[in-house]
């Protein structure tokens, strides 16, 4: 079932008072998407709108909710991951009226059921963390296709996804690659991925950082962003990469670089950031040090070949620590998995910090608002669009103000300077 008949599944709804504390808390912190919610109190602009999200169920996605319904739209909310749900949050929007379908460690039916439970209510815009609502829309649900005015993708992921499908002529819908805006992924994948990959490994282990040979997989912007913190508190970063660029980058901002099958032997810790499957496999696996702590923070429990780590064990040794199962090996090594593969940034820890998916979700806002306003009357194009300069620029115009940060402007002059073409040496 995806509703337990009440027109909501949560784990428990006594939990909403510390749930509320939590999202008042996080809102402190989101001074930009507060900004948006109030003058969204005031336009309306979502009046008739059905959103339909499909978030990782935190603090600051309640928050989201919160700026969608004082737009005047009807919420629903679902989890984009089942380990990622705060129970206590979810019972605090379910009080406030927002129908959520999450519980935390729910099986992979469950996790299903709760996404068509969001999509039976029609939903004339979703937003996504990781497509799996636009994928249901192309199948189970595709009659439901049409009328959704856009879908929202939060992750570089779903945005890989959804430009692959675009590029086969299989999209269906208007989709807006979020993710893609400066204001998204330079901040919450570089700095929220940082901090909160790190966050999630110490809170599971405890581990020094400081003296360790950390391989970090990966070294787009989340990878570039656990690379920087960890190096921070004094661990040897090792990167591993298949894009000559990427690689030559982190060469050049000064960090080892060497393929999987060389790091596998020497790290301590592993962090999978590649949005593919398999990077750290069973070759891999074999030549590891004993002890050696595995995690990912990409989007899917994909990474690791976990199947690959089953085989080799012979004994699972399940809460070690919790979010830690330690895979004692039949040559007498163990290695310890984190948060089963899953993102650990979510799953051991609290994800990114309100402060940074402030601006990810000022823009989310603001995108849905351009999607109900230019899409209402007449469909928008079939194709991912990207965010519009000017949505980034307020977002990041409005979090300047928030830090009490000026900047200068050009004068007349520059800005005729960088019009004009026939002024050289
Ligand atoms: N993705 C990463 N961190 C998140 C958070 N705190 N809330 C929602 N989505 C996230």
């Amino acid at each position: 079932m995806g509703s337990n008949g009440r027109g909501y599944h949560i784990a428990d709804r006594g939990l909403a008072k510390r749930g509320l504390n939590r999202v008042d808390w996080a809102d402190q912190s989101m001074p930009v998407l507060r900004q948006v919610r109030d003058e969204f109190a005031r336009a309306r602009p979502l009046q008739g709108i059905t959103v339909g999200a499909c978030l990782h169920v935190t603090a600051e996605t309640a928050n989201l909710m919160r700026a969608f319904r004082a737009a005047g739209a009807k919420v629903l909310l679902c989890a984009s991951n089942p380990l990622s749900t705060q129970d206590d949050t979810a019972a605090a929007l379910v009080r406030e009226g927002i129908p959520v379908f999450a519980i935390h460690g729910e099986g992979h039916k469950t996790y299903y059921d709760h996404l068509r439970a969001v999509l039976d209510a029609r939903p004339d815009v979703t937003l996504d963390d990781g497509a799996d609502l636009v994928s249901l829309l192309h199948t189970e649900y595709a009659e439901s296709s049409q009328r959704v005015i856009a879908s929202m993708e939060e992750t570089t992921t779903g945005v890989i996804r959804l430009r692959a499908m675009a590029a086969d002529g299989m999209l269906k819908i208007p989709v807006v690659a979020v993710n893609d805006a400066a204001t998204k992924h330079l901040f919450d994948n570089r700095y929220g991925t940082g901090q909160s990959t790190i966050d999630g490994i110490l809170r599971a282990t405890s581990v020094l950082l400081a003296g360790k040979n950390l391989v970090v997989a990966g070294y787009g912007w989340c990878g570039k962003g656990v690379a920087s913190r960890a190096r921070g508190m004094g661990a040897n970063v090792i990167v591993t990469e298949v894009d000559p660029i990427k690689a030559l980058e982190a060469a050049m901002d000064g960090l080892r670089v060497m393929p999987m099958s060389e790091a596998a032997a020497v790290g301590d810790i592993f962090v999978t950031l590649t949005g593919d499957a398999h990077v750290i496999r069973k070759e891999h696996l074999a030549r590891m040090k004993d002890g050696a702590l595995l995690a990912n923070s990409g989007h899917f429990d994909v990474e690791i070949d976990i199947k690959a780590l089953r085989a080799m064990a012979k004994k699972v040794l399940r809460n070690v620590r919790p979010s830690v199962e330690g895979y004692a090996l039949k040559d007498g090594r163990t290695l310890y998995l984190l948060a089963q593969g899953r993102l650990v940034n979510l799953a051991a820890a609290e994800g990114h910090p309100p402060a940074v998916m402030d601006m990810s979700f000022a823009t989310q806002a603001l995108m849905t608002q351009w999607a109900a306003k230019n899409g209402r009357k007449k469909r928008l194009e079939v194709k991912v669009h990207d965010v519009p300069k000017a949505i980034e620029d307020r977002v990041a115009t409005l979090k300047l103000a928030s830090m009490s940060i000026k900047i200068d402007r050009l004068t007349a002059e520059q800005e005729q300077y960088l019009r004009s073409w026939d002024q050289g040496t």
